[in-house]
């Protein structure tokens, strides 16, 4: 048995995701971690919510409420809506936990010990009209690089160069709007990752098998030298992580936060604290500590391309450089970017579908489905309306749906609701059983390999090989001349939606508790040798038959739903 520790990238709190954020982090790390699981493996899945920075605080202030009130609200939100898509975390922390700050501060008061962070003073915006320093966020204006107009502080939107607020051209405040600004002087801790470049070269460099697409980013960052300049890890800001250095205040810095990436991916940890404080597990240390036993754990991380240089680089800067035990990551697998309907997804023009009105309108299943089979691995993909109504209806209604319903209530009608006894396989179950044989292992192969696109053609294909079959043994006809063998096609229907209903679970987990439901079956084991396993629902075992799984999508209904999320929420 392997312990497997899985993270998703911990999505912003300011408001509710939209599909495009789901397929690239916490649904992929859910379909790992139900997999692994579902191999009887130990598995520690942690997520949370990213709660510091300007979003967070420009957020607040724009529903006009107390930062932390709102915090505590939107977590509740996603935290349900993260339930509704079945996201089966063993626990969805908050970044802004005390359990985050003590440890935050710790790897901070560390890092200066060992050298590693010196303390830099510069010129920051200052907005007389407001009274603060701007960073990040608080600052627009046009971009230095492509003339963009509403660059903001810390990247430009249009040309994603990353940013000083002292860069921009024409800088204004966005909490007031005032131009009234000047350059002052104010201190700020920096992590001294140069000094680091080295060995996190090398540790990058010994990363096996690591998705081209994380290491190339990883190494342009490197080589570059853009993503290894020491960086800022505090700011003048209200609500974060107040700046100490471990247990002890830090002279000068009072007032001041750690920076919102300082904190966040600590959190990771963090959440393994709170799973504990919060009665759910016992031992944190064992999935985070190579002193402690972690160095059995296999650490996996989920995430969208642009957080692969903090992953990368950032983080592992942390962990390394403060010369702890801590388990850094084994696997990182990042995503592209899905599109939506010849454009991209806009939170803020409310373009495209978020993860609560997806479940609105169509269950989980429907939805984790389609974004799995389509996730963006090689490159980035689109969402059509056209292309979701499709998948829906072929895969999950043609195939599989109608798969179960057929062979169940065909049984009912002649045999009644039990595994009929009688007659023999031949050939070609005999050849179903080989090409399933295959199938299976080939689909365990691409799942362990986090290949998602493959993963769900593997299954679609197991499904399709179970439809042929039926259709080619036609039970419904040999029943009229040799019910005998009917009724052992249909034993080996009955056993498909069993272990149709196991594999399938990690893409589509509601559909396969009520296939495992209606088959009576309690064993959800995964299967070992294949032609066992469609045997071990003997004769007379009793099921019933399902509700319908899935529901086709209509024209009618893609239209309209294509006009409503054409760009209009709020
Ligand atoms: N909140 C970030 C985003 O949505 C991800 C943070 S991941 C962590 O892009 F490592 F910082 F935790
Ligand atoms: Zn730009």
């Amino acid at each position: 048995m392997t312990r497997h520790l899985i993270t998703s990238a911990i999505p912003y709190i300011n408001g509710i995701k939209h599909l495009g954020n789901l397929v690239g982090s916490q649904l992929p790390a859910d379909l790992y971690a139900r997999y692994q699981r579902g191999r009887g493996n130990e598995v520690l899945f942690l997520c949370a919510t990213d709660e510091h920075g300007t979003p967070a605080e420009l957020a607040a202030a724009k529903a006009g409420k107390p930062v932390a009130e709102y915090c505590a609200e939107m977590h509740e939100v996603q935290a349900r809506i993260a339930d509704g898509f079945r996201l089966s975390f063993d626990h969805f922390g908050r970044s802004s936990s005390t359990q985050n700050h003590r440890l935050t501060q710790h790897f901070a008061g560390v890092l200066a010990d060992r050298g590693l962070i010196r303390e830099v003073t510069e010129t920051q915006v200052y907005s007389k009209a407001d009274g603060r320093f701007l960073p990040d966020r608080y600052i627009e204006g046009t971009c230095p690089n492509c003339g963009y107009d509403s660059a903001r502080g810390d990247q430009c939107d249009n040309c994603t160069k990353q940013l000083d607020p002292t860069d921009l051209i024409e800088p204004y405040s966005t909490i007031s709007g005032s131009k009234d600004l000047e350059e002052r002087e104010t201190k700020h801790l920096y992590l001294c990752q140069s000094q680091m470049k080295d060995e996190l070269e090398r540790w990058i460099d010994t990363r096996e098998g690591w998705p081209i697409l994380t290491t190339s980013i990883a190494k342009k960052w490197l080589t570059d030298g853009d993503g290894l300049q020491d960086r800022g890890i505090t700011r003048d800001l209200d609500w974060g992580i107040p700046v100490r250095r471990g247990d002890a205040d830090w002279p000068g810095m009072e007032g001041k936060v750690f920076y919102v990436w300082f904190d966040a991916p600590i959190e990771y940890i963090a959440s393994a604290q709170e799973w504990v404080d919060a009665g759910k597990g016992t031992d944190w240390e064992r999935w985070w500590r190579t002193d402690k036993g972690a160095d059995d754990v296999r650490y996996t991380q989920f995430m969208g391309k642009d957080n692969v240089p903090f992953h990368t680089l950032s983080f592992p800067a942390t962990i390394l450089g403060s010369k702890e035990p801590w388990k850094l990551v084994d696997y990182i697998k990042s995503f592209n970017y899905l599109n939506y309907d010849g454009g991209q997804f806009s939170t803020s023009r409310g373009r495209g579908v978020f993860m609560d009105q997806a479940l609105e309108i169509l269950p989980a299943d429907y939805w984790r489905w389609w974004l799995l089979s389509h996730a963006p691995e090689s490159s980035d993909s689109e969402f059509t309306w056209e292309n979701f109504q499709q998948s829906v209806n072929k895969d999950l209604a043609d195939v599989l749906g109608n798969f179960v319903s057929r062979i169940t209530k065909f049984c009912r009608s002649k045999f009644g609701e039990a595994v009929p006894e009688g007659g023999e396989w031949g050939d070609r179950e005999a050849a179903l059983l080989a090409d399933l044989e295959r199938q299976v292992r080939a689909y365990e192969a691409h799942m362990e390999a986090m290949e998602v696109r493959k993963s769900a053609a593997a299954l679609r294909a197991i499904w399709v090989a179970g439809n042929e079959y039926l259709q080619s043994a036609a039970p419904w006809s040999t029943f009229k001349q040799d019910p005998e063998t009917a009724a052992a096609q249909v034993r080996m229907g009955l056993n498909l939606i069993r272990l149709y209903a196991v594999l399938s679970a990690p893409f589509i987990p509601d559909a396969s508790a009520t296939m495992l439901r209606a088959m009576g079956c309690e064993d959800a084991a995964w299967p070992g040798d294949v032609s066992t396993y469609l045997t071990e629902l003997p004769a007379a075992h009793v099921f019933t038959v399902p509700e319908v799984l899935f529901a086709k999508i209509t024209d009618d209904q893609r239209e309209d739903w294509q006009e409503r999320f054409a760009g209009t929420r709020d």
